[in-house]
This record gives C-alpha cells, structure tokens and sequence, in this order.
C-alpha cells in the first residue's frame, strides 16, 4: 500500500522486540513535539493551534471539517469511503491506513508491456505512490512546523502565516504538493450550452468561469489523459441547465435536472473505467445554483461518494462537509472578475458600524429588518439603497458588513466585505463557510446566530478596537484567497476550490 506512513526496520528484529521499539518511538515522537512546540513562531500576534492536530476544529460553526487528517481511506466499487467512528488516527501516533494486499514498491514495475489492463493497473499505483508522497511531505510540514519548501514558496511569491489558518504550514505544503503534481480530467462529453459552458455574470458567475478554466485548455491543471489524472471534473452547469430548461419557470419541479447529471454520470460510468474504480469518490461537480444540491436526490446511493462543490452549502439539506466543498458566491459585472476593490477606507474613516442592503428575501432578513431597516445611524439596514448611494463605496466606509443568508445560505456580500476590507457579520444557520478546512473564520469575521439579530448593535459595539483592527488587518490578508484570476493564479479563489478537492482527493486511496 506504500503510503509513506509505513516504516521498515533496517535489520531484522526478534518479534517481541517490536512492541518495544514502537514504544520508544512514540515517546521520541512526543518528546520532538513538545520540544518543537517551544520554539513555535508567533505571527499575528495569535498563537497557532492546533499545530500537531491532523484534524480542523472548527470552533464555531455547526459542523466539523477534518481534511488535512490524511488517513487515506481505501476506496472500492464495493466498500466506498464510509466514514468510521475511529477516523481521527492521529499524525502523531503514525497509524497508516492498513497494509494493502498488492504492495507496489517490491516490483518494479515493467515498462515495456503494454498490455491495457497492466498500462491502467500502473497508472493508478504510479497516481497512489505519488499522493503517497505528497501526504508524506505534508506531515513532515506539520511536524516540523517549517515552512520547508522556502524556495518553491519563493517562486510563487506568497508563504500563507498566521492565524487566518488553521494550520499554516499543513496548507503551504498541501499547496505545493498540489501546484506541482494535481491533475484534473474534464470529462468531454455532451455538448454546450447544458456542459462545457456556465454563467460568467451575476450571482452564479463562479460556475461558469470555473467550467471555463478547467475546459478551456489552458489551466495548468489538466490533464492531458485520464489515465494520468487524480481527480475527473464533470462540466456541467446546473444554472445552465436551469436558464434552458426551465425557464420561464413553468415548475419547479427537479425531476428533469436530476435526470440531466444522472444520464451524464451513467454515460461517463458506461463507457470509461474511472467512475466504477471509485464509486465516484474521486469525481466531482461545481455549481454556485440554488437547486445544485438537488441533483444528488433521487439515486442517492449513485452520489454518495461524489464531490459537489457548492456555493449552497447548508448542512441541513444534506451538504456533508468531509465530503463536499463550500463554494463562496461572486455577484460579478459582466467582464469583470471581481468585485471593486481598493475601495476601503483606512479604519479611523469607516464611520458606519454596521452596513447591510439587499432585497427581503427569505427569513432571515425579514428578522433582520424588523429590528433594523431605517432605524439607526450606526446600524444602516437597506431594502432598497438610495438612488444617489452608492453600494461598495458604502461597504468601504463600515467596519462591519452583515452578511445573512437569503433564500438560501450563501451570500456574495463576504466576497464583496473582503475585497471592501469591511469585516463580515454571517448571520446564517447551517452554513459551512467557504474552504472551513483551511480558513479558520473566526479569526477574521464573526458569527452572529439569528436569534441575536436585535443585538447586533450591542455586539458589535462590544468589540474592543485593538481586536476589531486585528480582524480587519486580517480580512486585507485573507482576500488573496477570494480574488478570481483568469487563468488562475496561486493561493486565488479557483486555487482554493482545487486545494479542497485536493485535500479531499488526499483522503482516499484506490485499490
Ligand atoms: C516486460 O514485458 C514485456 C512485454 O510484455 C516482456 O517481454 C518482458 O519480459 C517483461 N520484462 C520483465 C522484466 O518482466
Ligand atoms: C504491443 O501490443 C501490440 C498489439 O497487442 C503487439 O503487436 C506489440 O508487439 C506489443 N509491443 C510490445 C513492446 O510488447
Ligand atoms: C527549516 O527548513 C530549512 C530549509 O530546509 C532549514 O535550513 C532549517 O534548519 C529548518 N528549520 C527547522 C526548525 O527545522
Ligand atoms: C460500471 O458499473 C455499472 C453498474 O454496475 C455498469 O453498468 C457499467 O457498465 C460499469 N462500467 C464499466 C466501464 O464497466
Ligand atoms: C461606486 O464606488 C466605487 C468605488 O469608489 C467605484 O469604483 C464605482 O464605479 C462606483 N459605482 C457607481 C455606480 O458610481
Ligand atoms: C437550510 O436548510 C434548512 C432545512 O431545509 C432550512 O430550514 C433553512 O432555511 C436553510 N437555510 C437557508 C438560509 O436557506
């Protein structure tokens, strides 16, 4: 199984020898934990924590993400990756996933043949071997706390630090790892404008400039074989299909965009070995439509393992978040590739405490102007902003912007507060933010539960300064990971969204 986790001993050793060697090495292992840990770096003034846990804690919101554990979890078209209750197998105690019938690295494999079966057969060890060794220098990064590829990093030009991360080091490397080896098949199949073309404006525009990235040739991501590839992305656009198919709305009845992806899963299953080697565990599918979800109704057992990326990510109608990816949503211009920025104001100027407008959609909001709209100087609430208003430059001049869900749990507003430098307010239930597994939120916006909406003034009131500023000098770090770049650039938003299905991608192993 040759994940770099098993060790061999040099000599052979007398069997009842091994209990005891296993002993003293864990006790070197704690002992060079607790001896690194005195020597940590301190950044942002914050401590880091959890260093030497493999798996994120999210502190505050109702979920838990634990990528970057990488217990690679065997996948087989029978036994899919479930996930088990003693999965947390720490990075300290060194436990690997367990041994493999077929270990690869005793044969050398045998160049010459070609023979299809052997040809596919190696490709998948030769993919295993080498997320074996990504997972390898990953762990060695957590351990050692350093940030040891200083000179790739170099290249790129940006080393991620500090508290905005839940585990600095653990992400530098996993991006690394990634930038260098990630390869992504765009399945070809079906035709425009339903596959291979998605919205580039508006509220859904994400799903289409991603389609666009990954399908266009030019991303340094692709594939140029699937025999080759790590991942196998589906091109299909929910919002498309939903814009061609159903409108002007006549139902809303889901039963045909269900059958749209299933017919294309079972197309792309029937005809190419992939799907049926993971169970799907390694295919995945971005859209930023409300209805996205819905396409894993129905055949429920065909997506158990498939990765949906989602800006509609609430936990509550069945986003899992091991599984799954948080999207954020762009509400973008026509040829614009980002929400105006630069636009902020140095902090001592932001006059306004706390800046929301939008329409009154769904119930939230509804909440939130009941105690809000039109009746406060500090709190400015807006159902429909003055003509002679102007919606971003306002965001540059609040400390705060409230970010509550609408119809539906995702809100452009925490793109649009990041890029404005304002500090996001999520007012939401069940929503798993955006790349949770590498962000940890807490440190750069706050969460408000819907039934505190008529504190807000309160609490917001209530944060000392000194912490405010560091929040916001955070939010001017973090828009890195929530600028688009066409191609796309290290560390930007169609990065992050490739580091969340490759850490997920890390969680699993094929046969
Ligand atoms: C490699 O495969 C070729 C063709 O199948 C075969 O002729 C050759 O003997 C093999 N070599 C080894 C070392 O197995
Ligand atoms: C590769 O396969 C073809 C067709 O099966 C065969 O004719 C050829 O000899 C094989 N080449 C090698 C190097 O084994
Ligand atoms: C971190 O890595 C650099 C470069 O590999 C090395 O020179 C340095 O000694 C390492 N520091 C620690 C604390 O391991
Ligand atoms: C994958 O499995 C499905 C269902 O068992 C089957 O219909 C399909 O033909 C298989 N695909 C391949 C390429 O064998
Ligand atoms: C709003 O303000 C921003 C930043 O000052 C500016 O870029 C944008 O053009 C303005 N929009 C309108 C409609 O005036
Ligand atoms: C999340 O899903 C639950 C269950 O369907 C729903 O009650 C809730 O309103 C959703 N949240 C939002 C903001 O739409």
């Amino acid at each position: 199984m040759a994940t770099a986790l098993s060790f061999r001993l040099p000599i052979p050793v007398p069997t009842f020898l091994l209990p005891m060697i296993m002993l003293l090495m864990i006790l070197l292992m704690i002992y060079l934990s607790t001896s690194l840990n005195k020597s940590s770096l301190h950044d942002d003034d914050d401590h880091l924590h959890d260093i030497l846990l493999p798996a994120f804690m999210p502190s505050f919101h109702h979920t838990q993400t634990n990528n970057y554990q990488l217990t690679a979890k065997q996948v087989s078209p029978a036994s899919a990756p479930t996930v088990s209750a003693h999965q947390s197998d720490s990075v300290l105690l060194m436990r690997g996933p367990p041994p493999s019938s077929t270990p690869f690295t005793h044969e050398p494999r045998n160049h010459t043949s070609n023979s299809s079966h052997i040809k596919k057969k190696s490709s998948t060890e030769r993919i295993e071997e080498d997320l074996a060794r990504a997972r390898a220098a990953i762990r060695k990064a957590i351990l050692t706390r350093n940030f040891t590829s200083h000179d790739k990093g170099s290249v790129i030009g940006f080393i991620p630090r500090g508290c905005i991360y839940r585990n600095a080091y653990a992400f530098h490397q996993s991006h690394i790892e990634m930038v260098k080896r990630f390869k992504v098949w765009t399945y070809k199949e079906g035709d425009q404008p339903l596959v291979h073309d998605g919205p580039t404006k508006n509220i859904y525009s994400i799903e289409g400039h991603f389609i666009d990235e990954m399908d266009g040739g030019k991303s340094a991501f692709m594939a140029h074989h699937p025999d080759e590839a790590h991942v196998f992305f589906l091109p299909i656009s929910v919002t498309y299909i939903v814009e061609y198919i159903y409108l002007p709305i006549t139902t809303y009845d889901r039963a045909r965009l269900v059958r749209i992806v299933t017919d294309y899963i079972y197309t792309i299953r029937k005809k190419y070995p992939y799907w049926n080697r993971s169970s799907g565990a390694d295919h995945f599918l971005v859209s930023c439509h409300d209805w996205a979800p819905q396409v894993s109704k129905g055949k429920p057992e065909l997506y158990k393992n498939f990765i949906r990326v989602l800006c509609n990510a609430n936990i509550s109608e069945g986003f899992k978040p091991k599984r799954d990816v948080s999207l954020p949503e762009f509400n973008l211009e026509p040829f614009k590739l980002n929400p105006p920025r630069d636009i902020g104001l140095p902090t001592a100027k932001r006059t306004i405490l706390g800046f929301f407008a939008g329409r009154a959609h769904g119930d939230i909001r509804n909440i939130l102007f009941t105690h809000w709209k039109d009746k406060d100087d500090d709190i400015q609430v807006f159902e429909h902003l003055p003509e002679n208003q102007n919606y971003s430059k306002l965001m540059g001049q609040s400390k705060f912007c409230l970010c509550p869900s609408g119809y539906e749990v995702a809100s452009p507003r925490l793109v649009e507060a990041i890029h404005a430098g304002c500090v996001p307010v999520i007012i939401s239930d069940y929503y798993v933010l955006p790349f949770s597994d590498v962000l940890d939120w807490s440190k750069f916006s706050l969460q408000i539960p819907t039934n505190r909406i008529p504190e807000i003034k309160t609490i917001l009131k209530g944060v000392p300064n000194y912490q405010y500023l560091k929040m916001q000098r955070r939010v001017t770090k973090v828009r890195r990971h929530f600028e688009m770049n066409r191609p796309a650039k290290p560390f930007d938003v169609f990065h992050m969204l490739l580091h969340s299905v490759w850490l997920r991608r890390l969680d699993i192993r094929l046969p």
